[in-house]
C-alpha cells in the first residue's frame, strides 16, 4: 500500500463512519417522533377536556358553534342537524325571481298565479322545482340555480310557497 492508497482508504473509513452515524441519527429521530406521538394520543385519551377539544377542531366551525348556542353545556361532540328551515331557503335561492315575479315566475303570495300550478298537485310542483322545467310563462331552473340544495330542502321550499299563496 503507497501513500495515497492509505490515505484514499483512510478517507473512505471516515466517510462511511458518518456515513453510518447519520443513518443511525435518522433512526433514532424517526423512534423519537413516534414516541412523542403515542404519548401525545395517551394524554389526549385520558383526558376528557383534551379530547373534547380535538373533538371541537375536527368538527365543522358552524356545527360547534351552534351547539355552544343551543345549549352552551353542551358536549361538543354531539353532531347537531341543522333543521331546514323552508323560509330560509325561499328567501336565499327563491326570491330573487318568485317575489317580484321575475322573467314569468309565479309571485309568492299571488293565490291567482298558483291556483292552477296547484291543482297539479304537489309531486309535479315538486319534480318542477327539483328539475327545472321550461313552461309557457317562463324558464324555471333546477332547484332555481342552487344545485347545492337538497331535495328536501326544495320540497320545503315548495311547500312555503304553496302554503302562502293559497
Ligand atoms: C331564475 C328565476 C327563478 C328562480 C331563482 C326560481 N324560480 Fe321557480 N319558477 C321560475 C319561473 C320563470 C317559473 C314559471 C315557469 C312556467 O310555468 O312557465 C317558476 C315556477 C316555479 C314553480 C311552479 C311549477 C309548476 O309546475 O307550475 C315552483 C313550484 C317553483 N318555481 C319553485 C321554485 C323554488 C322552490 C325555487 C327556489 C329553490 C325557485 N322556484 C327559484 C323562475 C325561478
Amino acid at each position: 500500500m503507497n501513500e495515497d492508497q492509505k490515505h484514499d482508504r483512510e478517507f473512505m473509513d471516515t466517510f462511511m463512519l458518518i456515513l453510518g452515524f447519520l443513518i443511525a441519527f435518522t433512526f433514532f429521530i424517526f423512534v423519537l417522533a413516534n414516541v412523542i406521538s403515542a404519548k401525545q394520543d395517551e394524554v389526549i385519551q385520558s383526558n376528557p377536556k383534551a379530547q373534547e377539544l380535538k373533538a371541537e377542531r375536527l368538527m365543522p366551525i358552524a356545527t360547534a358553534k351552534m351547539a355552544k348556542v343551543i345549549d352552551p353545556n353542551a358536549p361538543v361532540i354531539e353532531v347537531v342537524a341543522a333543521p331546514i328551515n323552508a323560509q330560509n331557503i325561499y328567501d336565499g335561492a327563491c326570491a330573487a325571481c318568485h317575489t317580484a315575479g321575475i322573467a314569468g315566475a309565479p309571485k309568492f303570495g299571488d293565490v291567482g298565479a298558483w291556483a292552477d300550478r296547484i291543482t297539479q298537485g304537489g309531486e309535479t310542483l315538486y319534480e318542477h322545482a327539483i328539475q327545472g322545467y321550461q313552461g309557457e310563462a317562463g324558464y324555471m331552473p333546477a332547484k332555481g340555480g342552487r344545485t347545492d340544495l337538497s331535495d328536501e330542502e326544495v320540497i320545503a321550499a315548495v311547500d312555503y310557497m304553496v302554503e302562502n299563496s293559497q
